[in-house]
């Protein structure tokens, strides 16, 4: 079964509606810990709309399991991981006006900058993931640029599953796993880590986590959501009872 990665952005987009103490992320990375969270993911945006500064600098010496860091590859970003060091950096494109992040970053298009940050980073012992959506070209160039991971945007085969009311008999929706799977052998192929993330949740997680070799799955808003109801630690137990079917 693939590790679970739990974002805990939304846990400091609560506490800064209020621009409060609380709730706080460290104490959520903890609950998401006892919960069985293998990976906590927090994104360090540039507007710092939700995890702050003082939030990853806690965080890095506090939790357990690993720290992946999503950031967009700029200067002071790559500054920043170099300085903390988290286990692992996934790289995203990064828009002021998106809820979410919306698309996978273009690699193939952004080769030469982003090969800069990965090498940057890989400099100062941070394993470096591309977020990216599920095109062979994308999954080559990342190869290229010197990337030791590729996640892939599960966003298209969710959006296809609600769609589908999760009846894999219905063409789009095994279409949208295919790819899936398809750029997860192509990224084992080129000798990277699979990890695939973005819109999973209780109902749609299990055909992602059943696919070979799929290292990680990184998931946020539908575990934060179930924890309002029912506690972040159940909530990630939750989801890892629903990888395994
Ligand atoms: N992976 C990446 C790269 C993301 O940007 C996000 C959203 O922050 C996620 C996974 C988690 O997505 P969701 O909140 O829809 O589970």
């Amino acid at each position: 079964m693939p590790l679970l990665g739990v974002n805990i952005d939304h846990i400091a987009t609560i506490r800064q509606a209020r621009r409060g103490s609380e709730p706080d992320p460290v104490r959520a990375a903890h609950e998401a810990e006892l919960g069985g969270a293998d990976i906590i993911t927090v994104h360090l945006r540039e507007d710092r709309r939700h995890i702050q500064d003082h939030d990853v600098q806690r965080l890095a010496p506090f939790i357990a399991v690993r720290l992946n860091l999503e950031m967009a590859a700029t200067d002071e970003m790559v500054s920043i991981a170099r300085r903390l060091r988290p286990h692992m950096c996934t790289l995203v494109p990064e828009g002021r006006h998106e809820i979410t992040t919306e698309g996978g970053l273009d690699v193939a298009g952004e080769r030469k900058r982003l090969a800069t940050a990965v090498r940057r980073l890989r400099a100062a012992g941070v394993m470096v993931s591309a977020f990216i959506d599920a095109e062979p070209d994308q999954i080559a160039a990342s190869a290229d640029a010197g990337f030791d991971a590729c996640e892939i945007h599960t966003g298209p085969y969710a959006a296809a599953f609600a769609a589908a009311g999760g009846d894999f008999a219905r063409t789009n929706l095994r279409d949208e796993l295919a790819k899936v799977a398809d750029a997860g052998e192509f990224i084992r192929a080129n000798r990277m880590r699979f990890n695939a993330g973005h819109a999973l949740n209780y109902q749609n997680v299990r055909a992602v986590a059943a696919l070979p070799e799929v290292a990680e799955l990184h998931i946020g808003h539908a575990i934060v959501s179930r924890a309002v109801f029912a506690g972040l630690r159940t909530a990630v137990a939750d989801m890892k009872a629903a990888m395994k079917g």
